[in-house]
């Protein structure tokens, strides 16, 4: 089993041990849902819609949105499930969850609870959940095995386990696009809302050193999927994973 655990740690190298990773998160909590929209052009909306689809949970569903942050994708799963389902949205940034928060409790989501924890030690039995799914988080995450083998720990057999995360187009006009937007212009935005110059100088080596999709459904058939796919999105800087968890003896 090969994982990616980090050589070194530092900003340039996209690598942080979680502790920082963590302080990161909870620093840009404030601007990070506009950063997003801006960053993306407003795509990720849809992005999160297409990842909450590939769930295939029906109303009365239990799914857990892992590194939800501040809760968008919690909030198009608890849409999808309805109030006789049940969405757990899970992140060990404090300030990233009491934003989440106040979006599900303006929006009657009360089936939706957002809780603090590790990815990397899920606080859940075994198969607790139809389905999981993680949205620009596992690339955070300090063991990419460890984080997927998690998530199919906690998902019943047959249920899906979901990954959206940026990527790295290899070539063609995405891969200039991709260099110029996450090379320059992320870094440039990200110096207005994060003094310490650590989160958008660290987003784009962290994208630079993350497996690419192939890989990537390798690490996750590894970890305990199978039938895996991705399709890219945004013209191939963001990839979205699907897998289905394997029965036993499979
Ligand atoms: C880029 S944000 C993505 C948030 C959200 N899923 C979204 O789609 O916007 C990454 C999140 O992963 C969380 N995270 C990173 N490593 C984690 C870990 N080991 N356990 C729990 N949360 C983690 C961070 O705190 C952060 O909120």
């Amino acid at each position: 089993m090969t994982s990616n655990l980090p050589v070194r740690y530092g900003v340039e190298e996209g690598t942080l041990p979680p502790e920082r990773v963590q302080a990161m998160f909870d620093r840009i909590a404030r601007p990070y849902d506009v950063m997003n929209r801006v960053m993306t052009a407003g795509l990720d909306v849809r992005w999160r819609r297409l990842a909450a689809e590939a769930t295939e949970v029906g109303a009365g569903a239990s799914v857990l949105d892992c590194c939800c942050g501040t809760a968008d994708l919690t909030v198009e799963l608890a849409k999808r499930v309805g109030p006789s389902g049940e969405v757990i949205g899970l992140d060990f940034a404090e300030r990233m969850l009491d934003r989440g928060r106040i979006k599900l409790a303006k929006r009657d989501l009360d089936h939706a609870t957002l809780i603090h924890g590790d990815a990397l030690d899920l606080p859940f039995e075994d198969d607790r959940f139809a389905a999981a799914t993680v949205a620009f988080g596992i690339r955070n995450v300090a063991d990419l095995g460890r984080g997927f083998r998690e998530l199919v720990r906690v998902v019943r057999p047959g249920g899906k386990v979901v990954c959206l995360e940026i990527t790295t187009p290899e070539s063609g006009p995405a891969a200039a696009f991709h260099r110029l937007w996450f090379g320059r212009l992320v870094p440039g935005f990200g110096r207005l809302v994060d003094k310490q110059d650590s989160a958008y100088v660290y987003l784009p080596a962290s994208v630079k050193r993350f497996p690419g999709p192939t890989r990537l459904a390798e690490v996750m058939y590894e970890a305990g999927l199978e039938d895996v796919r991705y399709r890219a999105l945004g013209g191939g800087i963001v990839a979205l994973h699907v897998g289905t968890v394997r029965r036993q003896g499979e």
